[in-house]
């Protein structure tokens, strides 16, 4: 092989840096021939050859090592490149918090049937969240909400019925609305937790254009359109603010009815607060004339029972194993 096929065929720098030496250092040939000149013939000549060899070899071994190195480049960046196929393990991607899809589906229904959404202040004053709602200072019924009091007399609203109120006041009828949000009690246990959601609605029109029908085929349509086709009841309740009242039960989903643990062995498990509107309600905000239904229901309670889940609690300790269930 001659010394031009061996510099071409140097398998990586280092063995084209040793063929450098051995072709062009101190102890090579060429260097050797230039050691010897002095006792050359003709110099000139024999110069003139060794330095053409001289540069025949460098050349060849800059054009090489130019080759090397760029396949060595190539080949690095092709390790070092970031393979975005490799692995999904970053790729989870995000998802709805159960209750979080449990309020947007409640919302789309009803948004969906042309009520509009509202949103009042979680903190409040007792005017919004109990005197309009025809609940005086020292009824009984302030009993039934563990409310959490401010020291200025403000407190965290016990309800999203709260903002019945602030939207009556601001508004003219006809309307209707929902307001979804975050509400406060104090209460903790395996269905009860001191923040949760409740979606409110209201609908309010001119006396005797909204009956109590009205407000049994919406309440019917949206849970059989939430839970599927499980038979309803409204059974006679009581709620200040509304009168009559009813809360709302559905055919348990779990035992289909026969009984079960879910439903305490009654085949029914409740599910909403409904009712017309009390006329004290309307008179505490200026309405004349007026009629109309309000309901009221908590999300938690209808998403724990969408999604089978046994301990409320469980859905806010941040458990990604759990989350992901409901992707
Ligand atoms: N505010 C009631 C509750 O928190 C629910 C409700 C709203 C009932 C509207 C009737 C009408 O329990």
């Amino acid at each position: 092989m001659s010394n031009l096929e061996r510099i071409n065929d140097a398998p990586t720098i280092d063995a084209l840096d040793k063929l450098r030496v051995e072709l062009l250092g101190r102890k090579s040939a060429i260097s050797e021939g230039f050691a010897a000149l002095k006792n050359a013939a003709d110099k000139a000549q024999a110069a003139a050859e060794l330095n053409r060899k001289k540069e025949e070899l460098s050349n060849a071994i800059a054009n090489r090592k130019a080759a090397l190195e760029s396949v060595e480049l190539e080949a690095k960046t092709a390790k070092e490149a970031i393979d975005v196929t490799l692995f999904d393990f970053y790729d989870r991607g995000g998802s709805l918090h159960p209750i979080n899809r449990a309020m947007e589906e409640i919302v789309e229904y009803f948004t969906g049937m042309n009520f509009e959404v509202k949103n009042g202040p979680l903190i409040d004053d007792e005017f919004h969240n109990f005197e309009a709602l025809n609940l005086p200072k020292h009824h009984p019924a302030r009993e039934m909400q563990d409310t959490f009091y401010m020291n200025d007399g403000m407190v965290l609203r016990t309800h999203t019925s709260n903002v019945q109120i602030h939207t009556m006041l601001a508004e003219k009828p006809p309307f209707r609305m929902i307001a979804p949000g975050a509400v406060f009690r104090r209460d903790y246990d395996l269905t009860h937790t001191p923040m949760f959601h409740q979606v409110e609605g209201l609908a309010v029109d001119e006396k005797g254009a909204i009956s109590f029908a009205n407000l049994k085929h919406i309440l019917e349509d949206f849970l059989n359109s939430f839970f599927g086709d499980f038979p309803t009841r409204f059974r006679p309740s009581f709620f200040p603010f509304t009168e009559p009242s009813a809360e709302v039960d559905v055919g348990c989903i779990f035992c289909g009815g026969k009984g079960c643990r879910m439903c305490k062995n009654t085949g029914w498990l409740e599910v909403l607060g409904c009712g017309m509107v009390d006329p004290n309600v309307f008179k505490a905000v200026g309405y004349e004339n007026v009629g109309g239904y309000a309901f009221g229901m908590g999300v938690e309670r209808l998403a724990t029972l969408k999604y089978r889940v046994g301990d409320l609690r469980s859905l806010y300790e941040g458990d990604l194993d759990l989350l992901e269930q409901f992707r």
